[in-house]
């Protein structure tokens, strides 16, 4: 049995986690060995501190490669021990790996594994075609296997008031000059390693859109194609809101959408309602549910598409460090600033 990680193994498994999503895919994270264990930590100089001054959305981006890092280390039949937020005194330090017991891969994380290259954020309008009722319930299986929640919203009524409360988020974060300076500085008409690729960004808006669309410098649709009617609109939240929750949100976050890739649905995020904390009070409270909304998906069936650049791994890899401490914390996230 090995008694750590290999650099071999951090750059494989890495190799996968960065296809994770992110904010305007800042790819917020750094991957090391220590003492044989793989940590994820987060990348300071990559936080968006109009957009994200929480750092809710960095953990949420981190969480996600977690998962994937998880996902390959369990598919290498090199399966991992996780141990969030494992430095008290290094709240960076997203989370530590160590290795488990060798066993064989499961089926689930097999096919969750072979999605990861396959999911792209799809901002396009979706077919009209309703969810099945069984993809419907393995997304929520998948929230749940991460010790989180997904609340689909049902009728039209509950997507009414949810698109209510995302347009207004979405008016109080375009009045904010930096938040715009940030979103529009992360747009990439030409190549490059991270950004938001114009061609991924999805139509530009209309007025008779039911649901924000965060600009990212789309094209003008073509005349009559509007988005669906009917979105199927999912809510995922936490227990609560500590930097480990949104560091499990994050990974529940993705286990979702490699379950929706993997049943041939496409999603894109919106997330404008988790950012405004008004807005996501608000949002709460029409769920009726205890516990913090930490990302909203629009999920249905999208027409192909590509996934978007990512930096080289050996970009995001720090090799070797010294031994440090151990220890468990879990600190309650200061509330945004009201906006
Ligand atoms: C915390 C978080 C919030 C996000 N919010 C939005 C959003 O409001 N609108 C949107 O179109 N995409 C949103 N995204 C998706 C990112 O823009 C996307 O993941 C990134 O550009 C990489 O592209 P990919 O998902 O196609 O790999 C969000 C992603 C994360 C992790």
């Amino acid at each position: 049995m090995t008694t750590g990680f290999t650099v071999a193994q951090l750059r494989a498994a890495a190799t996968d986690a960065v296809r994770a999503p992110s904010l305007h895919n800042t790819q917020p994270w750094r991957f090391r060995l220590r003492d044989g264990g793989i940590e994820v930590a987060v990348d300071p100089r990559r936080r968006l501190p109009a957009t994200d001054p929480t750092g809710w959305g960095t953990r949420i981006a981190c969480g996600a490669a977690l998962f994937n890092l998880r996902l390959a280390l369990a598919v290498a039949a090199t399966p991992a021990t996780v141990r969030l937020r494992p430095y008290p005194a290094d709240p960076d330090v997203v989370a530590r790996l160590v290795p488990d017991l060798p066993r064989r891969p499961t089926p689930t994380e097999q096919s969750l594994h072979a999605a990861i290259d396959r999911r792209f954020s799809n901002r396009a309008p979706f077919w009209p075609d309703p969810v099945p009722a069984d993809a419907r319930w393995r997304l929520g299986e998948a929230a749940r296997a991460e010790q989180c929640w997904l609340e689909l919203l049902i009728g039209t009524s509950a997507v009414n008031a949810f698109a209510e409360i995302a347009r207004s988020a979405h008016r109080v974060l375009e009045r904010d000059p930096a938040y715009v300076a940030e979103r529009t500085a992360w747009i990439r008409s030409e190549p490059s390693p991270d950004g938001v690729p114009a061609a991924a960004g999805g139509p530009q808006s209309e007025p008779q859109d039911l649901l924000p669309q965060r600009g990212f410098g789309g094209r003008n649709r073509a005349p009559g194609r509007d988005f669906e009617p009917e979105p199927l609109v999912a809510v995922l939240g936490s227990a609560g809101n500590t930097a480990t929750d949104q560091i499990m949100a994050g990974q529940a976050l993705q286990r979702v959408l490699l379950t929706a890739t993997d049943a041939g649905l496409a999603v894109s995020m919106i997330s404008q309602p988790i950012e405004v904390s008004g807005a996501r009070e608000a949002l709460r409270l029409s769920l009726g549910r205890f516990g913090t909304p930490q990302m909203v998906m629009r999920i249905g069936y999208g027409q192909p598409g590509a996934a978007t650049p990512r930096r080289a791994v050996d970009e995001v890899l720090d090799l070797p460090v010294a031994a440090g401490v151990n220890d468990v914390g879990a600190t309650e996230v200061a509330p945004p600033p009201a906006r």
